[in-house]
């Protein structure tokens, strides 16, 4: 699948119509899956042309089609809106181009990939970093971003959704300073910078990893053990991990906090399935979920993103079947375990998922899957190689002591300092040293 931006803009006839029914055309296409739209904008012809302005947005999409497959579906939706062949310098109902296609470089006579000065042409630039903030281009390796600076002071005006115009914030796709977001997760991986996930199951857990700058918060199902004390995550219960999201939602301000759907609470019904993803994020304050499974659940993330959840996927070895490995397994020991976790990192990349946790992975093999997908990995459990690494913070606090994989670095002695706390509390209870004058009120 390529990752594909389109520009799509009108001059002519009912514009913002001929917009929204190029986007459903393209949304009818088999062959394309929609992955974000642009808002509008505004955009004055240049050179003081009479031309009425430009509407136009640009689409992000997934496709199969090559390139000049792709510009042929373009044409004929330009066409269906009422284009004349040979009207590129005169007002049009429908132009569609494309601007970027994965990382290629074309250059014949009927398509320019990236398009042509894609990096000096403002009206494009807005849009398309509006969505893509961490887009480079392709021919020069830098990001997109920094181009807008230097593009012709052309007028360009986005259109907010209640119809009024405003200048686009020329900083709204710097790096976000403040809160973590999905986007966030790819630019971090395209830049090289590794992220950093714990877990946490209560508020002043999540605001102290907030307030010390972790990326993301994930609420795992990992409660189960390390909170409920079961042998395996399996018999936690949907309403139990609404009740931690929430608590770990309010201390989690800036980082991402990813909340972890229960054993059954996806498997049983697709609708089903988006009720509770849907439930994490409004009823659990999450801005995302994860889902333990691989290429069979690549459908239902696909619905589940197209409804605006985002899912961070989760493959190698997934402690919700553990009763079917029946051992914790490392994953990835044979040529059809390597094969089966590399077409499944790759079925819920092009689901959508925004990243994919490798847990028990061979280090090579998390390696080769960290190389052949554009969504951060995380690893737990899976070598150095991976874009990230999450822990379970019981584990590495080491306040959890019934279990501890060998992949857990203990950084604290959590357990301890409680008990020697506690130790110290009964002696001074028993000896009547607690409560002392200062405890007392009066
Ligand atoms: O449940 C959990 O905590 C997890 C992470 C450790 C990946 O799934």
């Amino acid at each position: 699948m390529a990752d594909v931006f389109l520009g799509i803009g009108a001059n002519e006839g009912d514009r913002e119509g001929n917009i929204k029914m190029a986007l459903d055309l393209l949304r009818n296409s088999e062959d394309i899956r929609i992955i974000a739209v642009s808002s509008l904008y505004r955009t004055k012809v240049l050179g003081g042309s009479t031309q009425p302005d430009f509407l136009n947005c640009v689409v992000r999409i997934s496709t199969e089609l090559d390139p000049h497959s792709l510009l042929k579906a373009a044409k004929s939706i330009e066409e269906i809106l009422g284009r004349q062949p040979g009207t590129h310098m005169q007002p049009r109902p429908m132009d569609i181009d494309i601007l970027l296609y994965d990382n290629l470089e074309i250059q014949s006579e009927d398509l320019r990939i990236p398009h042509s000065r894609l990096t000096q042409r403002r009206f494009v630039l807005e849009p398309l970093l509006e969505i893509a903030p961490e887009a480079v281009d392709p021919a020069s390796s830098t990001p997109l971003a920094d181009f807008v600076k230097k593009t012709l002071s052309q007028d360009v005006t986005r259109i907010r959704e209640d119809g009024r115009s405003e200048m686009p914030d020329s900083h709204s796709y710097k790096p976000d300073p403040g809160k973590i977001t999905t986007r966030t997760f790819r630019r971090l991986k395209a830049e090289g910078t590794k992220i950093a996930v714990l877990t946490a199951y209560d508020f002043p857990t999540a605001r102290i990893l907030d307030e010390a700058g972790i990326d993301c918060i994930m609420v795992g199902d990992s409660a189960g053990t390390v909170v409920a004390g079961h042998p395996t995550t399996l018999p936690i219960t949907m309403d139990q991990m609404i009740f931690l999201t929430q608590a770990v939602a309010r201390g989690g301000k800036r980082a991402l906090v990813v909340g972890d759907m229960p054993f059954m609470s996806f498997q049983t019904s697709e609708g089903e399935a988006i009720h509770n993803a849907g439930r994490f994020l409004k009823e659990g304050g999450a801005q995302a979920v994860k889902l333990e499974g691989g290429s069979e659940i690549a459908p239902l993330i696909l619905k589940m993103v197209d409804f605006g959840i985002p899912v961070m996927g989760h493959i190698g070895l997934t402690p919700q079947s553990i009763n079917k490995f029946g051992a914790h397994l490392i994953m990835g020991k044979t040529e059809k375990q390597k094969k089966c976790l590399l077409q499944s990192a790759q079925a819920l990349q092009d689901a959508g998922c925004f990243a994919i946790v490798l847990e028990s992975v061979l280090p090579d093999v998390a390696k080769e899957i960290t190389a052949a997908v554009r969504v951060p990995t995380i690893g737990i459990g899976a070598g150095p190689n991976c874009d990230g690494q999450v822990l379970v913070i019981s584990d590495m606090i080491g306040l959890f002591e019934e279990f501890r994989p060998k992949f857990v670095r203990v950084y604290a002695d959590v357990a301890g300092v409680i008990r020697k706390a506690a130790k110290e509390y009964i002696e001074d209870v028993r000896n009547s040293r607690f409560p002392g004058e200062e405890e007392t009120y009066g």
